[in-house]
């Protein structure tokens, strides 16, 4: 007894072929899709990874900001300015005293506020707190103090410059 297999031609039929370019469409999107997600997801990482040193890296070209008429800041509260590309603050405490701080946190870059009235410097994003005259970091997160600069009031401005 013998067994015979007949293979047949295999025949695409038109409905096949729709399919076929469906599918392809289908896996096309599917791998445009697959990119933007990933870019979605490693830009924040990207930004994790680089803040914010590298971030104030950019700041460190600019070694003296002239502040003018800033001597007339009352005591008590602050002036945010920009040094370089980054933002900083010119504080001129209850005391008389004079400090400057960049208003980069450490932790992970953002923003910080100077509160007079808790005389602290502090931090929304996760609670970060600096001492305001130091820059030193007090509580939180925040790994190292602020950057502090050097602060000259002159007659018509306050000069502010890296230490
Ligand atoms: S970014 Fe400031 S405490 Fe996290």
């Amino acid at each position: 007894m013998s067994t015979h297999i007949v293979l047949e031609e295999p025949t695409i039929k038109p409905g096949e072929e729709a399919d076929k370019s469906t599918r392809r469409a289908f896996l096309v999107a599917a791998g445009a899709a697959g990119l933007c997600y990933t870019a979605a997801l490693a830009y924040p990482i990207y930004r994790y990874l680089a803040s914010p040193e590298e971030m104030a890296s950019s700041a460190t070209a600019v070694k003296e900001v002239s502040l003018k008429d800033a001597q007339k800041l009352p005591a008590g509260s602050v002036l945010m300015f920009k040094f370089g590309t980054s933002p900083a603050m010119l504080i001129h405490h209850a005391d008389g005293t004079w400090a400057s701080l960049s208003a980069v946190c450490t932790h992970l870059g953002c923003t910080v506020q100077y509160e007079p009235q808790a005389d602290r410097i502090h931090c929304a994003c996760h609670g970060g707190v600096y001492n305001p005259y130091t820059g030193a970091n007090v509580s939180g997160p925040p790994p190292k103090p602020l950057t502090k600069f050097k602060v000259a009031v002159g007659e018509n401005a306050v000069e502010v410059s890296r230490a």
